[in-house]
């Protein structure tokens, strides 16, 4: 019973797992998002509604505005030593291989004085808030195919909210970015594959501990004893 049961629950874990992903790929497949010229995260009222509320029931977006609630700038500020060999950071810092990024947040993209932009960035229309830096900085090159910035990318979501806190911090006017900011609902929990697990580990327990005492044991008292003397010397 134990393993149909787990069966039946790992199967049912797979099975949402299938479905999220083919609903992903589905997503996909219907929904190819060329890189935009402008932010790419904001698709409501378009045509394509069907497929976003099909995107909107499997794993939404990264949250960065969320994210950002509890970025840490210090945190930040070691991200950005990935950055430092071709930015400037600090106020009046000079062009390198990349514009200077004091006042980056919420400045136009590709208006830093003095600095030669690939026609990509310049051709890009809106400002560098957070979601336009999240899109960007997790794959600079996927979110402005032919930018000359040779960057990988930050993968990790919380690592380009802390880079993004730390630019933030970077500039004259900060925006504070939990003004306004509403926690989304919590939906219920639901962690099936727990409980049932732990309790068949139980029920096991006890029956291979029968089998290595050594005599007949009598009584519940002597049993328990017996328990804890047979742990001892099997060491
Ligand atoms: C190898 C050099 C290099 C590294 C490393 C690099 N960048 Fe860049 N970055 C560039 C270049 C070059 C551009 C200009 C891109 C263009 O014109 O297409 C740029 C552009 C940008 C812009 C847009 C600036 C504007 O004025 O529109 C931002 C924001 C930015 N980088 C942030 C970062 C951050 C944050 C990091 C580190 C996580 C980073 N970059 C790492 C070279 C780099």
């Amino acid at each position: 019973m134990d393993s149909f049961e787990l069966n039946k629950i790992a199967g049912a874990v797979f099975f949402t797992l299938l479905v999220y992903l083919g609903l992903q790929n589905l997503g996909d497949i219907l929904f190819h998002i060329e890189p935009a010229d402008t932010n790419a995260y904001i698709v409501e009222g378009l045509e394509v509604n069907a497929v976003s509320a099909l995107e909107a029931s499997a794993e939404p977006e990264v949250d960065i505005l969320a994210l950002l609630q509890t970025a840490s700038v210090d945190k930040g500020a070691k991200v950005a030593k990935k950055c430092v060999s071709c930015h400037a950071f600090e106020k009046g810092g000079a062009n390198k291989i990349g514009p200077a990024l004091w006042g980056i947040v919420n400045r136009d993209i590709a208006s830093v004085d003095g600095f030669g932009y690939s026609g990509t960035l310049n051709e890009m229309a809106g400002d560098w808030d957070y979601n336009s830096l999240n899109g960007f900085l997790e794959n600079p090159k996927k979110y402005a195919a032919g930018t000359k910035m040779a960057f990988a990318g930050l993968r990790k979501p919380q690592d380009r909210a802390a880079i993004i806190a730390y630019l933030n911090a970077q500039g004259d006017t900060p925006t504070d970015f939990t003004t306004g900011y509403t926690p989304p609902v919590a939906e219920p929990e639901s962690v099936p594959a727990e409980e049932p697990a732990a309790e068949a580990q139980i029920e096991e327990t006890p029956a291979s501990q029968d089998e290595s005492q050594d005599g007949p044991v009598t009584g519940a008292t002597e049993d328990m004893f017996s328990d804890l003397v047979a742990d001892t010397p099997s060491e």
